[in-house]
């Protein structure tokens, strides 16, 4: 399944550049934000504006949307129509889902608009819905043709997405032995400049990896959760920004890699120190840690979840080495209460 090589722009193209039969999904939000976006939507013959967030993916949301988008839609020729989806990865997920089923596929380009949507969501070609007990459950496999990284766009979102966003930049660091690892090493902190800078190798560290295994039937794209086990349940018990909570996640499969030595000391330094220069480290964290009982109910409600109580746990043993084992639900509660992340 080929996957599209990301292009990196400093403005958004003309509305022409997508054809006439191009239908806009975009985040709502971003017309009070971006200056000339209405002037530039306007352009689009068919366009639907979304209100992002995790309700935007909800299941039984969307039939209701589709009809609307048909509506919207009616004009466009099928067999040339594409699908712009503008956002971050809730929008990009929901116009992906979209674009795979509507007349049983129309070509897809993702313009996203969140460092989390740049870095991550919009390579790869996973798209996904919500059904009420699970978060993801419906998807399909469906890459854009395109992916156009507009950087008048990124870095005007508020400087603390920056930082917000060092977890999944500092994951996609551990797993690549590419020279500009050593070159990232080196910045002091993380800031809208520096997203930018580090996109192009990331977003190829990424695709090298989803190339391997499109479709995540080995163990070789399930690396890329590197740090999102334990990130999850924080993420979720905690309420606290995604990238942050894959950063303590990092920090807690870095640890327990050293511990099983399953990584050496060297390796181990140099890891931690990437992560905790690079990260701030919330004060609430402690006050705020989940008991043990919540933390294992929401871990078996991960779908990382592989038997009753076994899951891939994704272990590192060098920069671009991680290794991808099974572990038990108890060992990994007795690990995380260990390192300090459960409640006593
Ligand atoms: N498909 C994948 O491979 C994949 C990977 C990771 C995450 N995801 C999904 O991505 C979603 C989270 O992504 P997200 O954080 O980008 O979410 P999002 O789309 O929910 O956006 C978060 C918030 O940022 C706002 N926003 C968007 N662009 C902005 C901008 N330029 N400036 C200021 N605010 C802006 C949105 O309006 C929203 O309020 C989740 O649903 C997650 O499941 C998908």
């Amino acid at each position: 399944m080929p996957q599209a090589q990301p292009q990196f722009l400093n403005t958004l193209p003309h509305f022409q550049y997508f054809g006439e039969d191009a239908l806009l999904i975009c985040d709502l939000k971003l017309l009070k934000l971006i200056p000339d976006l209405q002037n530039w939507a306007a352009g689009f013959s068919a366009k639907y504006f979304v209100e992002a967030g995790e309700e935007l993916k909800n299941l039984h949301q969307f039939p209701s949307h589709f009809e609307k988008i048909l509506k919207v839609s009616q004009n466009l020729n099928p067999r040339n129509m594409v699908i712009v989806a503008m956002g971050g990865g809730s929008v990009g997920d929901f116009a992906g889902f979209l674009a795979s089923v509507f007349k049983r596929g129309v070509r897809l380009i993702h313009i996203p608009t969140t460092w989390l949507a740049a870095l991550d969501s919009s390579h790869g070609g996973k798209t996904a819905l919500n059904v009420r007990h699970g978060k993801n459950q419906v998807g399909t496999f469906y890459p854009a043709e395109q992916t156009l990284l507009v950087k008048k766009i990124l870095i005007s979102q508020p400087a603390s997405r920056a930082q917000e966003a060092a977890g999944e930049l500092i994951k996609i660091a551990l797993l690549s032995e590419d020279k500009w690892v050593s070159r990232f090493e080196k910045t002091l902190s993380i800031t809208p400049e520096v997203l930018w800078k580090y996109l192009p190798p990331a977003i190829h560290e990424k695709l090298k990896i989803v190339a391997q295994d499109p479709f995540e039937k080995t163990n070789i794209r399930q690396t890329l959760n590197l740090g999102h086990t334990l990130g999850h349940v924080l993420e979720t018990a905690l309420k606290i920004p995604h990238g942050t909570a894959v950063a303590h996640g990092l920090k807690f499969s870095v640890h327990w890699s050293f511990k099983r030595r399953i990584m050496q000391q060297p390796a181990f330094t140099r890891a931690m120190n990437l992560i905790e220069k690079k990260t701030a480290d919330p004060a609430t964290l402690l006050s705020l840690r989940p008991s043990s009982q919540r933390f294992r109910s929401l871990l078996i409600h991960d779908k990382k979840k592989q038997a009753q109580d076994q899951f891939n746990f994704i272990f590192i043993r060098d920069f671009g080495k991680p290794l991808c084992a099974l572990v038990t639900l108890d060992e990994l509660l007795t690990e995380a209460h260990q390192q300090g992340f459960i409640k006593k």
